[in-house]
């Protein structure tokens, strides 16, 4: 059996999920709106468009499209100022390691995200190379938990997906993963991401021998 290996990008492979969470806090301070890190579990995976209707959700208000887009432009612009900052040393422990040595293996590796930015901030952290195919915020109609992104990184990687492992940090994520019948494994918190058939709190924390338990299940 030939698995293909799937991973999210934010908070999975970079370490962004902290700058999208400090864009989005001044969004909804303009919206008169604390956002706390709680509710930016909620944000986790979503796409930006689906962000911002979360956040006018919770506060409560409502806004011309002129102005929602405005501040869509103005956190994206907020938020690349971050990622300018970003070098390989973001990348997440035990992640170049990890795709590596699937590499090494002849596994196909995917990438699966929502991000608009993810060429961008791949090719700043030099691991652009790494995949086989980049699925991203570019190339997809419906957002997680929409299992669209997946299924789409499946079929480039001509993988079936109950052949297909994901590796996520966001509920909605791992929702999008249990979606397309695929293997989830969950990179965090047992306690936010309980429902990704794996848990593991970082890729260092994988032993490398996971993958080949994996083919023989
Ligand atoms: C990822 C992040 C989200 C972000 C989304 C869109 O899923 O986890 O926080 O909103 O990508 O990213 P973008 O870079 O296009 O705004
Ligand atoms: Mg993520």
């Amino acid at each position: 059996k030939k698995r293909g290996f799937i991973f999210d990008m934010d908070g999975v492979i970079v370490d962004t999920a902290h700058f999208h969470f400090l864009a989005w806090k001044k969004t909804a301070e303009e919206l008169g709106f604390q956002l706390t890190e709680a509710r930016n579990e909620k944000l986790k995976g979503v796409s930006r468009v689906d962000s911002l209707n979360k956040i006018l959700k919770w506060a409560e208000a409502s806004i011309s499209s002129e102005e929602f887009d405005r501040l869509l432009q103005e956190k994206n612009e907020d938020y690349l100022a971050y990622v300018n900052t970003m070098t390989e040393k973001d990348i997440l422990p035990g992640v170049y390691n990890f795709i590596s040595e699937l590499r090494q293996q002849n596994y196909p590796v995917a990438l699966g995200s929502a991000s608009k930015n993810a060429p961008t901030i791949l090719k700043k952290v030099g691991l652009l190379d790494m995949f086989d195919t980049i699925v991203d915020g570019n190339s997809v109609s419906k957002a997680k938990p929409d299992p669209e992104v997946f299924l789409i990184a499946a079929q480039n990687l001509k993988i079936a997906p109950e052949n297909c492992i994901v590796f996520e940090d966001s509920e909605a994520g791992v929702e999008a993963a249990n979606t397309a019948g695929m293997l989830s494994v969950g990179l965090g918190k047992e306690e936010i991401l309980g429902h990704a058939d794996h848990v593991f709190s970082s890729f260092e924390e994988i032993d490398i021998n996971f993958i080949e338990q994996l083919e023989t299940i």
